[in-house]
């Protein structure tokens, strides 16, 4: 039975949903939270889109099986295709993409980037939902192919930010001082746990980072159903993943996940 105790569950292909989980810890810090990452799997932005959908129906399971009140859908690429697989959840499904397009739909900007995995760049899912809640923006999609893996493998790890910085011009040089974006959605969860490196790369760009939005969309369905955590104590975060669970724990301290309850391994699903 879903109770106001129930977790919230947040899925992701790796350690991406970290952003939007520190999120909802900082906006309702009284709230338990479920997340799973599918570390054994990922980038899911490299796999076919009938993979992605085995992969993320094996997630939504585990979520259903722990009785989650509402689930957060806190990756992009899984997002683009959820209209396949929402209904197959007895609670709510939140797309991180619609979050985002929400997000642009409250800027002035007119001119809008979207930086992504290739994989959401290919369905258009940013521009079609942007231009739905937005019509008057003009997007501009782009597709970086290997920076979500780079993040996933070096966050908490200084010899890895060079490359990282490496990629994040080559993916945004021609958004920012060509095309001249007025702001750029951070359209993978990924990367926001790099938003330093882009801040001090792009002083000047606005970055959007749709985990905010989505922080609140949950909040406003809990509050409508009754179903806000009132314990006074913090809320627990459970963490399992199909990966490393030292690498896990290691990453959740670095990005600023805190409290973290456990952190435990769940068995990957075989393609
Ligand atoms: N964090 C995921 C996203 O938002 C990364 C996708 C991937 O694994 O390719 O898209």
């Amino acid at each position: 039975m879903i109770t106001k105790e129930s977790p919230i569950g947040v899925i992701d292909s790796g350690i991406g949903g970290f952003s939007v989980a520190r999120k909802v810890q900082k906006l309702m810090p009284h709230e338990n939270l479920l997340y799973l990452g599918d570390g054994a799997n990922t980038p899911y932005g490299n796999h076919s889109a009938e993979e992605i959908l085995t992969m993320t129906r094996y997630m939504l399971r585990f979520m259903e099986d722990h009785g989650v009140k509402a689930l957060l859908v806190a990756c992009n690429t899984i997002s683009c295709l959820i209209d396949q697989y929402r209904d197959e959840m007895s609670c709510p499904v939140l797309s991180v993409v619609q979050a985002g397009a929400d997000a642009v739909a409250q800027l002035p900007a007119h001119k809008v980037g979207v930086i992504s995995t290739c994989f959401t760049a290919s369905t258009h899912c940013y521009p079609d939902l942007i231009g739905k809640v937005a019509p008057d923006k003009q997007v501009i999609s782009h597709g970086c192919p290997n920076l979500a893996n780079l993040v996933e493998r070096n966050v908490g790890n200084p010899a890895g930010q060079a490359a990282i910085d490496d990629d994040l011009r080559e993916n945004l040089e021609q958004l920012v001082n060509e095309e001249k974006v007025e702001c750029c959605v951070l359209g993978c969860t990924h990367y926001p746990l790099v938003e330093e490196n882009i801040n001090r790369l792009y002083p000047q760009l606005k970055l959007v980072d749709p985990a905010e939005q989505m922080a609140r969309t949950v909040g406003r369905y809990l509050e409508e159903k009754g179903l806000v955590n009132d314990q006074p104590g913090q809320g627990k975060l459970d963490i399992f993943t199909t990966g490393s669970t030292e690498e896990y724990t290691m990453k959740a301290a670095k990005v600023g996940l805190d409290p973290v309850t456990s952190v435990q391994f769940y068995p990957p699903m075989k393609l």
